[in-house]
């Protein structure tokens, strides 16, 4: 399984790609609208500092299938690594269909259904993005569904990657990449917390004293 950052913030970005993790970023239109930036500035930052799939959503405002086209077209634009964003609805799978049928890569997000991330496979998405975190606020298995993606995906042949979103915890990135997830795009606070063990700091510490006690500072 592979890493995207999930968030729009530049300084964020920034320490997981020094890290080596991450090789794809992903916003939506809340995590925009926190960094209070211009959607073209921010995003167009972004590509210059991920070499990789950058997802940037249709305007929440937008909804219709015309509308996300027209813009999808824009966000395609800015760089040949940009990835489309939208929403599953009808209107959403339409736009899908053409973005895709003109080459330009999208991801359907908002998925809480192994139906829903089927049919946006048949209309030709890129990705899709089934919400783990979410599933779990309602008390339902978020890496059930995943797990059920995968198993479909892999019956019927299907290339679409699956991204697990709505990652909140180190223990929903073990569970995705168990579940068969391609992709688990994460906060960075979540990848911080992935980086630590207390046997690994105890470790450190143990070997720096021992170090110490014989070779001084
Ligand atoms: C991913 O594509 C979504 O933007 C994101 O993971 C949603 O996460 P949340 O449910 O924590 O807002």
């Amino acid at each position: 399984m592979k890493f995207f950052i999930d968030t729009a913030k530049v300084e964020d970005i920034k320490k997981a790609n020094d890290m080596g993790v991450i090789c794809g970023v992903t916003t939506n239109p809340s995590l925009i609208a926190k960094e209070g930036r211009v959607f073209e500035e921010v995003i167009a930052e972004i590509t210059s500092i991920v070499d990789g799939p950058i997802s940037g959503e249709v305007k929440a405002t937008t909804t219709d299938a015309e509308g996300m086209i027209a813009e999808g077209r824009e966000i395609a634009k800015i760089h040949p690594n940009m990835v489309v964003k939208i929403p599953m609805t009808v209107e959403g799978l339409k736009a899908c269909k053409v973005l895709s049928s003109e080459g330009i890569k999208t991801n359907v997000t908002l998925i809480f259904s192994a139906n829903q991330a089927l049919l946006a496979a048949r209309a030709g998405a890129t990705y899709v993005s089934p919400f783990l975190g979410r599933l779990d606020d309602i008390s339902v298995r978020g890496t059930d569904l995943i797990a059920e993606i995968a198993q479909i995906f892999e019956v019927a042949g299907i290339e679409t990657e699956i991204i697990a979103a709505s990652v909140r915890n180190p223990i929903h990135v073990t569970d995705c990449a168990l579940a068969g997830a391609d992709i688990a795009t994460v906060p960075y606070n979540v990848i911080e917390q992935m980086t630590h063990h207390p046997l690994t700091d105890a470790g450190i510490e143990k070997f720096q004293a021992d170090y110490k006690a014989v070779f001084g500072e």
